[in-house]
C-alpha cells in the first residue's frame, strides 16, 4: 500500500489574499519537516512559478499541456531551491478554461492526473494547489482533486462577501464531483493583530459560515513583498521572521490535522 497523500486546494476567488504566498510558504515549511511536497500552479499569471525562481517565459511545457493534452506530468515537474517540486504554469494556461469548457469530465482532469501520477509510483506526502482568483473551471478542477480546501482570508469588512459564494461552489463540488471534499478552514492572512477590527471580522466570518480557523494568523509584514523577487519563499529569505514562524506553525498544525 502506498503511504497516505494529502491534497489541499488553496482557494479564494478574491484576489490578493495571499493564496500564492501561502502555498509557497506552507510548501517550504512542510519540506523542512521532511515531507515530499508537490505544488501545482493553476493560475495563468504564474506567480507561484515565478516566486519559486522559475521564469515562466523560459518554459516550453507547463501544467497547461498536462491538463489539456494529457502530457505526462513527470516531463513538466521541476525541483525548486525551496526543496519542493513544482508543476509550473505559463500564461498559456489562460486558454485552459476555454479549451476545457467543451470537454466531458473537465472537472476531473486534475484528479485523474494526480491519480495517474500515484499509479506510476510517484509519491508526494502533500500536494498543494494554488488556485486562480476565480471560481472557473480550474478552481473547480482543483476542488474536485482535493481532500481539503483551505481559504486564505484577509480580515477586513468586505472579505465576507466572497466566502458564501466559494462555499456554494464547494457544496456543488461535493454534490457532483467530489463527495469527500472537506473544508479545512480559513487561514487569516495579512493579519494586523493590533486592530480589534481584524479579530472581530475573523470571528464574525467563522461564526456566520461555521468555519474552523486555522491558527496562527499570518501577520502582515513587509518581508513577504521581498521574497518572490529572490525566487525563494519567506522561509529562506527571512528565516526567523514572524511571518515564517507563523507559516511553520500552520504547516505543523496541518500535519496534525491530516493525521486525524
Ligand atoms: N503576510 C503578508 N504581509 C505582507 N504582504 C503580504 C503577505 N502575504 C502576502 N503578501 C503580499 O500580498 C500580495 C498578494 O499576495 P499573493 O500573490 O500571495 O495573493 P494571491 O491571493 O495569490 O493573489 P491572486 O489572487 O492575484 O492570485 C503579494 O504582493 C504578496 O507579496
Ligand atoms: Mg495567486
Amino acid at each position: 500500500m502506498s503511504p497516505p497523500s494529502t491534497t489541499l486546494a488553496i482557494a479564494n476567488q478574491k484576489g490578493g489574499v495571499a493564496k500564492t504566498t501561502s502555498v509557497a510558504s506552507i510548501g517550504a515549511a512542510l519540506a523542512e519537516l521532511g515531507h515530499a511536497v508537490l505544488l501545482v500552479d493553476l493560475d495563468p499569471q504564474a506567480c507561484l512559478t515565478f516566486s519559486l525562481g522559475i521564469d515562466p517565459e523560459d518554459l516550453e511545457l507547463s501544467v497547461h499541456q498536462v491538463l489539456t493534452k494529457g502530457l505526462d506530468p513527470t516531463e513538466v515537474i521541476v525541483e525548486t531551491d525551496d526543496g519542493v517540486s513544482l508543476l509550473p504554469a505559463t500564461i498559456e494556461l489562460a486558454r485552459a478554461e476555454a479549451d476545457l469548457l467543451t470537454r466531458t469530465g473537465r472537472e476531473h482532469v486534475l484528479r485523474s492526473m494526480l491519480e495517474d501520477l500515484a499509479a506510476k509510483g510517484v509519491h508526494f506526502d502533500w500536494i498543494l494547489l494554488d488556485c486562480p482568483p476565480s471560481l472557473g473551471v480550474l478552481t473547480v478542477a482543483a476542488l474536485t482533486a482535493a481532500d481539503g480546501v483551505l481559504i486564505p482570508l484577509q480580515c477586513e469588512t468586505l472579505s465576507h462577501r466572497g466566502v458564501g459564494q466559494l462555499l456554494d461552489t464547494v457544496h456543488d463540488v461535493r454534490r457532483f464531483t467530489n463527495r469527500e471534499l472537506e473544508v479545512w478552514g480559513v487561514l487569516p492572512t495579512l493579519y494586523d493583530g493590533r486592530t480589534t477590527h481584524a479579530r472581530t471580522v475573523l470571528e464574525t466570518i467563522s461564526e456566520t459560515y461555521d468555519l474552523e480557523v486555522v491558527e496562527p494568523p499570518i501577520p502582515k509584514t513587509i518581508k513577504f513583498a521581498e521574497a518572490p523577487a529572490a525566487g525563494r519563499s519567506i522561509l529562506s529569505t527571512s528565516r526567523s521572521s514572524k511571518g515564517a514562524a507563523a507559516y511553520r506553525q500552520v504547516a505543523a498544525n496541518l500535519v496534525t490535522r491530516a493525521a486525524r
